[in-house]
């Protein structure tokens, strides 16, 4: 599988972060490769949350370069697309169709020709035409998985933390993955009752 990913400018680098560095380890055995786009503002924030500018071992595309393989619907390969973390202006445009840059032209290929689209929001509060706007890109066929990390794995610390998002990430991208202890009910959660005959 040939997977987007997007980084656009909302907080949240630290999630990037952290699907690149698994898909950098990982991807080769699983048989994903991985191509990367930032917006100008996600490659701002990257370097102010992470400290760094990023260093990856995969191809990373210009947003303003549209002659990247992903932005026609006829290479093949491409199965599936992330925008992590995405603000609520890219989620905006990818539900309007606005391909202006690579991002969303490479977000909209993924919804015209029916592939996966993960879309990571990082905003709060939400307004009525964030609401709007993620029915629209729902309707359109893409997964809105809000950054929203959680705590029944006992998260020791900030990375796993991160790692209840990432993982839940990876699920919806069918990459198999243990960043997180999963929930298998509760010890002391209630029996089912026996039926009676
Ligand atoms: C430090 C910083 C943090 C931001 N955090 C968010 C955020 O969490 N969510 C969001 O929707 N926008 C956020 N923004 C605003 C977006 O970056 C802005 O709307 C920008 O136009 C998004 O452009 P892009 O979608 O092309 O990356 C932030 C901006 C800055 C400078």
């Amino acid at each position: 599988m040939k997977l987007v990913v997007g980084v656009s400018g909302a907080s949240g680098a630290p999630y990037a972060k952290r699907l690149l560095d698994f898909l950098a380890e990982h991807g080769p055995s699983l048989g994903v490769s991985v191509d990367v786009v930032f917006s100008d503002t996600g490659l701002q924030i990257w370097k102010d949350e992470i400290g760094a500018p990023p260093r990856l071992p995969f191809p990373v595309w210009k947003n303003r370069d549209f002659a990247a393989p992903f932005s026609s619907g006829s290479a093949l390969g491409y199965e599936a697309m992330v925008v992590v973390p995405c603000s609520a202006g890219c989620m905006a445009r990818i539900a309007h169709g606005i391909s202006a840059d690579l991002i969303g032209r490479a977000a909209d290929v993924m919804l015209k020709e029916r592939r996966r689209l993960v879309l990571c929001l990082r905003e709060t509060p939400i307004s009525l035409v964030h609401a709007r706007a993620m029915v629209q890109a729902i309707e359109a066929g893409a997964f809105v998985m809000p950054a929203s990390p959680s705590f029944y794995s006992h998260p020791r610390d900030v990375g796993e933390l991160v790692d209840t998002v990432v993982s839940r990430i990876l699920d919806r991208l069918e990459i198999p993955n243990e960043l997180m202890r999963r929930w298998k009910g509760h010890a002391r959660a209630s029996r089912p009752e026996p039926v009676e005959e």
